[in-house]
């Protein structure tokens, strides 16, 4: 196959049930119908339903076939969905847990995703924050992280941003001078805490300028994008931008609100007939959030230029 550069998404939040897989079959099912091929991943290795979500009831193939080394190759487990230029690599009839996955495997899987020849690859993560679901995060600079607007889930969140933050500290430094740095912070700042990110920054600015300013760059480089899904009448529409600050003032990462989707119980009728929700209800709020939600992430001549195969 003719190689060229996928925007790889990976998709994911600190708590099960939040929307991370209806928010990824909603969002591939945009991708491809705005004629964009699309191939959607589900990692959540354990509790994988995203098959059903895109209409793939019995998915004759899954990621496990590859990792058990049934087929040679990542693409020889794609499987079509009833959608034209939509994809699946299911997750389904995995004994595994994503925990789980040996370090070779899960590189395995990282390798042979970045080789694959899509416009947009969603990665639907589960949730956690396992190292495992950290690597996955960490293969693109666009993470989309779903939470719903209660205070357990805003905790999870935080907590598996500070994960992805730390993970990315740790493979810039490597282990034994990360070690190394957190020992020297304690020095210089009796009784501060060495997770305090930013104080890790500044020493390691004092002690190393160079690598001080790698760490920056790279950590800079993020464009992280939240969601916040299953919104209710009484749920106030600044809890984004509230988070995106926390997060920007407590780990110095960029995040950017993309969108609130209203909560609506024909989701679940939606996920029953296994037909997607923007089709069966297109006029409802929860769709037009999903769709601001699709305008948002895309660069804006792309999300509102569609090309020759657009259907809606
Ligand atoms: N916006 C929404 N409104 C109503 N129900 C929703 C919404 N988003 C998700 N759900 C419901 O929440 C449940 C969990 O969604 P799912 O996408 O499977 O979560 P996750 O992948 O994060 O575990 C599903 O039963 C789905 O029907
Ligand atoms: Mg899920």
């Amino acid at each position: 196959m003719e190689s060229s550069v996928s925007q790889i998404w990976p998709i994911g939040g600190g708590k099960g049930g939040t929307g991370k897989s209806f928010f990824t079959g909603s969002l591939g099912f945009l991708l491809a119908k705005h004629g964009y091929k699309t191939l959607l991943i589900d990692v959540d290795l354990g509790a994988a339903n995203l098959h059903t979500i895109v209409g793939v009831p019995n998915p004759p193939k899954s990621i496990s076939d590859f990792i058990n080394k049934r087929v040679g190759t990542l693409e020889e487990t794609v499987v079509s969905t009833p959608l034209p230029n939509l994809f699946l690599i299911s997750g389904a009839m995995n004994n595994l847990d994503i925990a789980n996955l040996a370090h070779e495997q899960k590189m395995k899987i990282l390798r042979s995703v970045a080789k694959l020849s899509y416009d947009y690859i969603l990665l639907d993560l589960g949730a956690g924050t396992s190292f495992n679901t950290i690597d996955f995060f960490m293969i693109s600079k666009t993470g989309i992280f779903i939470t719903a607007p209660e205070p357990t889930s805003i905790e999870n969140i935080y907590r598996l941003i500070r994960s992805v933050y730390f993970r990315k500290i740790h493979q810039v430094l490597k282990t034994h001078a990360f070690k190394a740095l957190a020992d020297e912070a304690e020095r210089r700042n009796p009784g501060a805490t060495v997770s305090n990110p930013d104080l890790l920054l500044r020493v390691m600015g004092e002690l190393d300028p160079e690598k001080g300013r790698l760490l920056q760059q790279e950590l800079g480089s993020f464009h992280f994008k939240l969601v916040l899904n299953q919104l209710r009448n009484q749920d106030s529409q600044n809890i984004g931008a509230m988070i995106c600050k926390i997060i920007e003032k407590h780990l110095a990462l960029r995040m950017q609100h993309i969108g609130n989707i209203a909560f609506d119980d024909r989701v679940h009728n939606a996920i029953c007939k296994r037909m997607p929700f923007i089709e069966l209800y297109p006029y409802t709020q929860t769709a037009l959030d999903l769709r601001e939600c699709y305008r948002n992430l895309l660069p804006a001549k792309e999300a509102h230029l569609p090309l020759q195969r657009v259907v809606d």
